[in-house]
């Protein structure tokens, strides 16, 4: 191996209850021919990743400070907690592309920061789309954490004590997520539906054999760039949650996802909706980190109202399947820094090209120092 490969750093996650890996022992492997790996120790274990496996997939096992020390590039998930104690000069790629004071504290230290929300949704850069990968399994957890409070089955089920009816779910915001909820609850048992603001979301709520809800609100179209929804006014988002009350009131699983990029998430049910629906109802809110999408919720807590409805505002939910989301997860970075280490293994930082300048975001490029 030679002594002059770039060091990549793989980060220990630091957040209460992130039990996930930004690099799989797998893409280490891969990524062996290109650069040196380092992996902070038990970085996997939350993963089921052991140190062992990566020592044997080619990485070195290290401590934290040596590890900031040598790597050129560190790779974690979560938005590092303390930028300060980067070195001047190093990439560090992790979630966190949306907080602009992450930015600036990079930008103070001298660290060139790649935050991953701001990878540009073209087909090139789909594979390395960490957004979209972390949603579907949220999409999927949510389902399974909703079945395990609600108090009702969700599939009909016969037997000599009579039949139960299958259960009503619908996915409030049918992105990435939303989809995956509802092809979940479907296989479940669930009769299921689907709502989004933007009109293409439509075609692939039926798709997966839901029925799409379109209250009776004039909206225009929310179509936004990259496949994301554009924001509406604050009248409009009134009436729709004024219409969409009444579509709630049979429903007892609601998943909500809707997003708006960058910004505060959309309020679609508010305490008053809330207060019409079922005793028993159970609401999963997957815009809690962004504010929720109900008004009730509380992010990582579960708030029972008066009236029996349980609203639950999980922030870290990919966590749950901690392998598999750290498996998706691996393979985006991996497919990222394939993109920008060559072949050769030198660091390719093109400001040209659309995928590293969406993530440069017009940070200038250092000196590369191989050391
Ligand atoms: P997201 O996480 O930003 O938002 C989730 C969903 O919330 C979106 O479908 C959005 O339309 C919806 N939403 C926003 N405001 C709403 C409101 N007031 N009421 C109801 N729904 C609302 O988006 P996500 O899931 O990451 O992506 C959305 C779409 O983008 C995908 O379904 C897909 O079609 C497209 N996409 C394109 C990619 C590409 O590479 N071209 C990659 C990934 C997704």
């Amino acid at each position: 191996m030679s002594a002059n490969l770039l060091k990549i750093g793989v980060l220990r996650e630091t957040m209460k209850g992130e039990r996930r890996v930004a690099l799989t022992p797998a893409d280490v492997k891969r990524l062996s021919s290109r650069a040196i790996i380092f992996v902070e120790k038990s970085a996997g274990v939350n993963a089921a990743f052991s140190d062992d496996a990566y020592v044997e997939a080619g990485a070195e096992i290290s401590s934290l400070e040596d590890m900031i020390g040598k790597a050129n590039i560190l790779v974690k998930i979560r938005q590092p907690e303390f930028p300060e104690n980067f070195s001047v000069g190093s990439i560090v790629i992790s979630l966190g592309g949306r907080d602009p004071n992450l930015a600036e504290a990079m930008k103070k230290k001298g660290v060139i920061y790649l935050g991953l929300e701001r990878l540009p949704r073209i087909t090139r850069a789909q594979s390395m789309d960490v957004l979209s990968s972390q949603a579907a399994i949220a999409g999927y957890e949510a389902v399974l954490e909703g079945a395990r409070t609600l108090d009702i089955l969700l599939p009909m089920l016969t037997t000599a004590a009579g039949t139960i009816r299958p259960a009503k779910m619908i996915a409030l915001g049918a992105g990435v997520a939303g989809l995956q909820a509802i092809a979940t609850a479907r296989r479940l048992g669930a009769i299921t539906h689907g709502f989004d603001v933007r009109e293409a979301a439509r075609e692939q709520v039926e798709s997966l054999g839901a029925k799409f809800v379109f209250p009776d609100v004039e909206l225009p179209s929310a179509e936004g760039a990259g496949g994301y929804a554009a924001s509406q006014s604050a009248d409009q988002q009134s009436r729709l949650r004024r219409a969409l009350a009444e579509y709630l009131i049979p429903m007892q699983l609601i998943i909500t996802s809707a997003q708006i990029p960058g910004q505060k998430a959309p309020l679609l049910i508010d305490t008053e909706a809330v207060a019409l629906m079922q005793y028993g109802t159970v609401i999963v809110d997957l815009a809690a980190e962004t504010g929720g999408n109900c008004e009730l919720t509380r992010p990582d807590e579960i708030v029972v109202t008066e009236n029996g409805v349980r609203v639950l505002g999980p922030t870290n939910i990919s966590s749950d399947a901690a392998t598999d989301a750290s498996r998706f997860f691996s393979v985006n970075v991996r497919s990222l820094l394939e993109h920008l280490i060559s072949n050769e293994g030198l660091l390719q930082l093109d400001s040209e090209d659309p995928i590293t300048s969406a993530l440069l975001a017009g940070q200038t490029l250092p000196v590369q120092k191989v050391v």
